[in-house]
């Protein structure tokens, strides 16, 4: 496999064969703006914020469309692509309304290394890693100079509020499309799409009702790839102190999930999918995604426990299965067990046979 050799900005990077400019740029860790690509899903080419300019190559293509060549020249800086930026910036900034709804768009806080933020190029927007900050536009305004576009939207939408984790506020949407493709291609579920035209078009369900009363399952997806915040946790933004890959507890397809851990150190109530897991490829339900808080419930057992004298006490894990053990050895052959759904195969394979011995 030949690798290719560009230049970006002046310096060399390596990508292999059918890489696109776009990847390379990531590589290298360029802050060039890509609002509607999900690092993780093919690109969709609506966006137009991803300009470059290529030595010997008419006009300003999109980086996340243009296949990389061996020996391509390419610059995210030049005065023309910048101006052109700029101004494709400003317009995606005049879908707005004020931001006043949406306080993360105005911050421009972004996710470092998230996949909603950088392509898993880390930390290149160098924001800070606030949970809830899905603030791309903001992030690449702030970075061309955009401070308020010239013209106001003429739509005026109410928030739907009524899904229980979620918002969609579409009056800070940018009709990127990225929701419409996670809930058609990646849940397979299909409860939104893009309803209308001209200045009237916005993300709706079937009927332009309210989510609620839709096929939504709230899986999340959609709130995931969302690049402003128009579709974001209804959870109050939080520092986050640390990110965790594991598996999510609820059953036993074992689908990987990024928890959030809060400066607070509580976990943050939406967790990320994680695409690279070959149980979920990056889907997840409602209970992965926004599920994982009960590990804070107060009557969580926490501490192994027996019951004496009908009461439960706290003891040792030697004296637990000591307990356990002897309860079923005294009652052999006739006891059953009731498994959870949260088990693995393998666990619902060994509690059956040790109720057969
Ligand atoms: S939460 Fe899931 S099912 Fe609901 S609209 Fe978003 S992607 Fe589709
Ligand atoms: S809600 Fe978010 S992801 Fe969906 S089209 Fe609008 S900006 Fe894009
Ligand atoms: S990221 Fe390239 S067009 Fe949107």
């Amino acid at each position: 496999m030949r690798v290719m050799k560009l230049s970006i900005d002046d310096r060399v990077v390596d990508v292999p064969p059918g890489a696109t400019v776009l990847e390379a740029v990531n590589r290298l860790g360029v802050a060039l703006p890509q609002l509607c690509k999900d690092p993780d899903r093919s690109p969709l080419g609506a966006c137009r914020t991803c300009l470059v300019h290529v030595e010997d190559m008419r006009g300003t293509p999109a980086a996340c469309h243009l296949p990389a060549r061996d020996g391509m020249v390419i610059s995210t800086t030049h005065p023309d692509v910048v101006r052109i930026r700029s101004m494709v910036l400003e317009l995606t900034r005049a879908m707005l309304s004020s931001g006043e709804r949406s306080p993360m768009i105005e911050a421009g806080a972004g996710f470092p290394g998230d996949r909603r933020t950088s392509g898993g190029i880390g930390g290149h927007f160098g924001a800070p890693d606030v949970l809830g900050g899905f603030g791309q536009l903001g992030d690449a305004c702030s970075r061309h100079e955009v401070a308020r576009a010239r013209w106001e939207p003429m739509h005026r939408f109410e928030p739907d509020v009524s899904k229980s984790f979620f918002t969609l506020d579409r009056e800070a949407c940018i009709l990127c499309g990225r929701c419409t493709v996670a809930c058609d291609d990646v849940q397979k579920i299909g409860a939104i799409s893009m309803l209308g035209r001209g200045h009237a078009m916005k993300v709706g369900v079937a009927g332009d009702a309210l989510m609620s009363s839709s096929v939504c399952t709230s899986c999340g997806q959609c709130v995931a790839t969302c690049p402003t915040g128009a579709l974001r946790p209804k959870e109050e933004p939080a520092t986050v102190a640390r990110r965790v890959e594991t598996t999510c507890p609820y059953c036993g397809v074992g689908c990987g999930i990024e928890v959030h851990v809060r400066d607070d150190r509580r976990l943050a109530v939406m967790a990320d999918d994680v695409p690279r897991n070959r149980s979920s490829e990056g889907m997840l339900c409602v209970k992965g995604r926004f599920g994982t808080g009960f590990v804070h419930a107060r009557d969580r057992i926490v501490r192994p426990m027996v019951r004496r004298d009908g009461a439960w006490r706290e003891t040792s894990w030697d004296d637990a299965l000591d307990t356990a053990a002897a309860g079923l050895a005294r009652h052999r052959g006739k006891f059953a067990a009731l498994a959870s759904a949260k088990a693995t195969n393998e666990d619902g394979y060994l509690i059956q046979k040790l109720c057969r011995i």
